[in-house]
């Protein structure tokens, strides 16, 4: 199954699609995840220094023997690391990746001491030698854009950031102002947020059909449901854990359903067709 890609200021083209190496497989040997992820179709990966765990993320690559022209590598600079050794550390990641290059460098986290255009500069001669094709930033504010754009020689292509519906409104203006100055594409991270995460205040991760389960006991009802499936019964069950919605999540929800009228049984309850 092939990935649609969208065209970066550079001219280059990503998939629109990545498997990250961070978060779950954080520290944690990636190969398996990798090759499993190149076979079932996906050419984007989204790797990083700070993950600690790139020669796996080279064996996984390795291991799918996929030709390295289908796939777009990205790797991204260790928080901390000082301008000059901007270079060297690419060099161990590739060495560690087994690649000549990769398709995208990101700083990972802007350094907020000054040091940032410097770091941009770096990040400019790396891509100059042809290291890393495109180059850009993450987690960058649009101040820290400001602090780079000025005196870049190369606009970052990217800005990886944490984008769902939860942090939209904080977001859009870094988003907009990204696009209004040099064309650069937002990459997100932590998109299933509000599915797998924002609802989670226990150890335990909250489903969708518990969220809903919650709405509708919170509105006053109790909930008739079925299955056939053992392990969809205990998720049922388990919504006595999960810990109620706020005001805020009941009314996102309210709003959310209130777009449409759709309902899915008997018509004489709502008088409509
Ligand atoms: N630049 C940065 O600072 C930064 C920060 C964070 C992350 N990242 C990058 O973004 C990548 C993805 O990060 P993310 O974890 O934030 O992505 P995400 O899309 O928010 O979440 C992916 C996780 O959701 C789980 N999941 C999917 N559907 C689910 C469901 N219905 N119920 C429960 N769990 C479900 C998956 O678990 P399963 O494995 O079980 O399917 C997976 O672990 C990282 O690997 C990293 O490369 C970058």
């Amino acid at each position: 199954m092939s990935v649609p890609t969208i065209k970066l200021n550079d001219g280059s083209e990503v998939p629109v699609i990545a498997i990250g190496t961070g978060t779950a497989l954080f520290g944690r040997d990636c190969a398996n995840a990798i090759q499993l992820a190149i076979e079932c179709g996906v050419t984007h990966l989204d790797g990083a220094q700070a993950y600690g765990n790139e020669a796996s993320l080279g064996a996984g690559i390795k291991a799918a023997g996929k030709p390295r022209s289908d796939l777009y590598v990205v790797t991204k600079l260790k928080p901390g690391t000082k301008a000059a050794d901007v270079k060297s550390s690419l060099v161990d990641s590739l060495n560690k990746l087994g690649l000549d290059f990769v398709d995208l460098f990101l700083i990972h986290t802007p350094s907020r001491d000054g040091t940032v255009q410097e770091i941009w500069q770096a990040m400019e001669a790396v891509h100059a030698e042809g290291l890393a094709k495109s180059i850009g930033v993450s987690n960058f504010t649009v101040d820290d854009l400001k602090a780079i754009l000025p005196r870049a020689k190369v606009i970052p292509s990217v800005n990886q950031l944490e984008i769902h519906p939860y942090v939209w409104k904080a977001v859009e203006p870094i988003v907009k102002y990204g696009r209004e100055n040099g064309g650069i594409t937002c990459s997100s991270f932590g998109g299933l947020s509000p599915l797998i995460r924002a609802p989670r205040r226990t150890r335990r991760p909250v489903t969708p059909a518990q969220v809903l389960f919650k709405w509708i006991l919170q509105k006053g009802a109790f909930v008739v449901t079925t299955s056939s499936k053992e392990a969809r019964i205990k998720e049922y069950l388990e919504v006595s854990h999960v810990p109620d919605l706020t005001a805020e999540e009941i009314q996102a929800i309210d709003n959310a359903g209130a777009k449409q009228h759709k309902r899915f049984f008997g018509k004489q309850i709502f008088g409509d067709s």
